[in-house]
């Protein structure tokens, strides 16, 4: 039997994902361990391997067949575009993907104006813009705190992910409208579903009868 390989999102993400395989009988001591720098993990009984990486790559990874399943948000999965089949929504990391700004910031969309939008998301955005509300825009590609883009004046939305929505709440800021919902979710490569599908399948089952939505 070969090694089934998992590419888990670095952070609480992979925390949820091993506590949920954990609920199915898979574990892996090591991974669990807070201050190895190993990169690896192996379950050698059940002939599975693990490993962390950051969430864009994930997808990656997975399109390329060298890992056989990942688990990233769905943020991720929309934004990167890859050739992986997405198959189960593991029902944690819930949050929204929103257009944000100051209430003023309304009008702006409403009358379909020229703004300028800042986000990690750039294709997300892109397509909510275009081809969801026919708005033709100006996209910058920030790599994080995006809520600072209209405090400081360098664009008049955001499209960003909301959580809890205090760190809005916090500067003023609020949903002006709503994306997408998000959480987590399973992907796997195109070639490995069809090779290894009886195994694939028998774990996609057992994980989903532990799966709250
Ligand atoms: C995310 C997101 C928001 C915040 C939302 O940022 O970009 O800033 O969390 O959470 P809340 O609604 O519960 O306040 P993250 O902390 O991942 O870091 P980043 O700003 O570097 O993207």
């Amino acid at each position: 039997m070969r090694y089934l390989t998992f590419a888990l999102t670095k952070g609480r993400l992979a925390n949820q994902t091993m506590e949920l395989l954990e609920k199915i009988g898979i574990s892996c001591e090591e991974i669990r361990e807070k201050d190895t720098r190993r990169l690896v993990f192996t379950n050698e009984e059940m002939k599975l391997k693990f490993f962390l990486a950051k969430g864009p790559d994930v997808p990656t990874y997975v399109e390329y067949g060298a890992a056989d399943i990942g688990v990233t948000g769905k943020d991720v999965i929309l934004e990167e575009g890859r050739k992986v089949h997405e198959v189960l929504d593991l029902g944690f990391g819930k949050c929204r993907m929103c257009v944000c700004g100051f209430p003023e910031a309304a009008s702006f969309l409403q009358h379909h104006e020229l703004i300028r939008v800042a986000t990690k998301y750039p294709n997300i955005a892109k397509d909510y813009f275009y081809n969801i509300r026919h708005q033709t825009v100006e996209i910058i590609r920030l790599n994080g705190s995006i809520e600072l883009a209209p405090i400081v004046g360098l664009s008049e939305v955001i499209v960003d992910i909301v959580e809890t929505g205090s760190t809005l709440k916090e500067n003023g800021l609020k949903v002006l409208e709503e994306v997408c919902p998000l959480s987590a979710r399973m992907i796997v490569n195109p070639v490995s579903l069809r090779m290894e599908n009886d195994r694939i399948r028998d774990l996609l089952d057992r994980i989903r009868a532990h799966v709250i939505l």
